[in-house]
């Protein structure tokens, strides 16, 4: 496997090799330590922030799992802890610019704890820019690596205590398959499962196919014992992880589609299923079927759609139509009943005209949508959409973000308002953030729901709650004894 090794020893990302997808069978790794690790965190303590999707979510689990196997303790307090792993989104400069202002803090709390360490992860050390800044500004962080070595995370720590060198491990190519990691989740009662990892669509304005490598499914003989493991140990509800989750097993060369894995899934006896992000091409009658046969599916479905413009879905290389984006929706509608579609949506591609834009204006309100993540097209070095010409001006996309906001908006309370009246089925999170007296959770077609009541007991159980009041974020009920 190509590496790009520099003079210091370290692996260094480049998005060239990240492009390519060579054709070679996805290997399996099962997760060992060997011996000299094996008590390299004993008497110290870690704290991992984790930023990003649901992905890395899942990931700072694995690792948290990790650091636990070898002996380190969870800090409560994130700056006295001996060892800090930033996991990292790249998905947008935003997220980015978090991570800078983050490790400013940090620098301070080194300075008066000069023996901890500091350690960069996830997609953004995935980007050549990102850990070329690393390496040059940031002297005092450690560890820097990417997707697709956390199973080297004790080698690398072992680095960094026992050489003072700064470990640099960021693998491109690699498209491995990290099975039997331990983990330490951080809920009870509702986890995530990773039914596959990288991606292979390349939409032009997205840096993830670069960052988490090629599209590999795990194998469903895993998935499966993951998913009875958690059934076992009292898990209510699993939600099923991976860039394009329903492009499952294309890569395995069999005939078993995402909708199979679904029914599968339901017969294990888990209460609630969940899954995100499902690409719209590949949503097949198989997989809407299963949605609608299978009872632990739930009727909520997380559907990115990009823009409602052929001319842009095309640039953005989507690979549908707006016709065929709301055909799909319109099976689902039949198959589900009720369903609540939801939706991701990008303002403001390199070159969309205002007549573009209105395009999916009306394309919210046609399909429906009970809410959307609303993003301002940020630029990529690396991608193709990088190098388009951006004629629109930041202010003139506000002014449309604001436009769009106000009609998914609008959605949102419309699939509130529906339930008034209803009795609906909530999985119990605890006590609700904002009003004392009142527990929450999330109702089967994943809407926000209060009740009063403050019987933590509650926690983690599945309870029936009649609901009497909607506002856009949120509904309001009481206990159905
Ligand atoms: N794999 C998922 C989404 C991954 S990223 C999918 O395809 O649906 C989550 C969302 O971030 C995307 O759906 C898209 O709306 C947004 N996004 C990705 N790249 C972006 C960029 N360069 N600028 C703005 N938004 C972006
Ligand atoms: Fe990015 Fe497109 Fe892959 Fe989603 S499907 S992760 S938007 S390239
Ligand atoms: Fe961000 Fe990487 Fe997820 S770029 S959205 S953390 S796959």
């Amino acid at each position: 496997m190509a590496k790009c090794v520099n003079k210091e020893n370290m692996v260094l990302p480049s998005l060239k090799e990240a492009r390519l997808r060579r054709n070679f069978k996805t290997e399996t790794i099962k997760y060992s330590v060997i011996d000299k690790y094996a008590h390299l965190g004993d008497g110290k303590s870690y704290y991992i922030y984790t930023y990003g999707c649901q992905g890395n979510e899942a990931d700072s689990e694995i690792m948290a799992g990790i650091l636990e196997s070898i002996g380190y303790k969870k800090a409560i307090d994130p700056l006295e802890a001996d060892l800090v792993l930033l996991n990292t989104c790249a998905v947008r400069e935003n997220a980015e610019q978090r991570i800078w202002g983050v490790l400013g803090q940090l620098k301070g709390r080194k300075r008066n704890h000069p023996d901890m360490i500091i350690g960069i992860c996830g997609c953004m050390p995935q980007e050549e820019n990102a850990t070329q800044k690393l390496i040059e500004s940031y002297p005092f962080v450690d560890l820097i690596f990417g997707t697709h070595n956390r199973g080297n995370l004790p080698k690398l720590i072992y680095q960094a205590y026992f050489t003072k060198e700064k470990a640099v491990e960021v693998l491109s190519t690699e498209g491995n398959i990290l099975e039997g990691a331990p983990k330490v989740r951080d809920n009870k009662f509702k986890a995530w499962v990773h039914i596959m990892y990288g991606c292979d669509e390349f939409c032009t304005y997205c840096i993830v196919p670069y960052t988490r490598g090629r599209e590999r499914s795990r194998a469903k003989e895993d998935i499966l014992a993951e998913v009875n493991e958690l059934v076992k140990e009292g898990y209510k509800e699993i939600t099923l992880l991976g860039q394009n989750v329903n492009a499952y097993g294309k890569d395995l060369g069999n005939d078993y589609t995402f909708g199979d894995l679904l029914r599968d899934i339901d017969k294990t006896g888990i209460e609630r299923v969940r899954f995100t992000s499902p690409h719209p091409r590949d949503m097949d009658e198989n997989a809407i079927s299963a949605m609608a046969e299978c009872k632990s599916v739930m009727p909520h479905l997380h559907f990115p759609v990009q823009s409602g413009n052929d001319r842009v879905l095309k640039i953005m290389n989507r690979k549908y139509t707006r016709e065929e984006y709301l055909y799909k929706i319109k099976r689902l509608k039949e198959e589900i009943p009720g369903i609540s579609i939801t939706t991701d949506i990008i303002v403001g591609y390199p070159g969309e005209t205002r007549e573009e834009f209105n395009d999916t204006l009306t394309l919210v309100e046609e399909a429906g949508f009970e809410g959307a993540f609303t993003f301002i097209y940020s630029k990529r070095e690396g991608t193709p959409a990088a190098k388009m010409e951006d004629p629109i001006s930041d202010s003139e996309k506000h002014k449309w973000f604001d436009e769009l906001k106000k009609a998914v908006d609008k959605g949102y309370l419309r699939g509130t308002e529906r339930f008034v009246g209803e009795v609906v089925e909530v999985l119990v999170d605890g006590e609700s953030k904002s009003d004392l007296g009142m527990m929450s959770g999330y109702s089967k077609h994943n809407k926000l729901t209060h009740f009063k009541s403050n019987d933590k007991s509650l926690i983690g159980k599945i309870v029936k709650v009649k609901v009497k009041e909607a506002k856009s974020w949120f509904m309001i009920g009481d206990l159905v004894e």
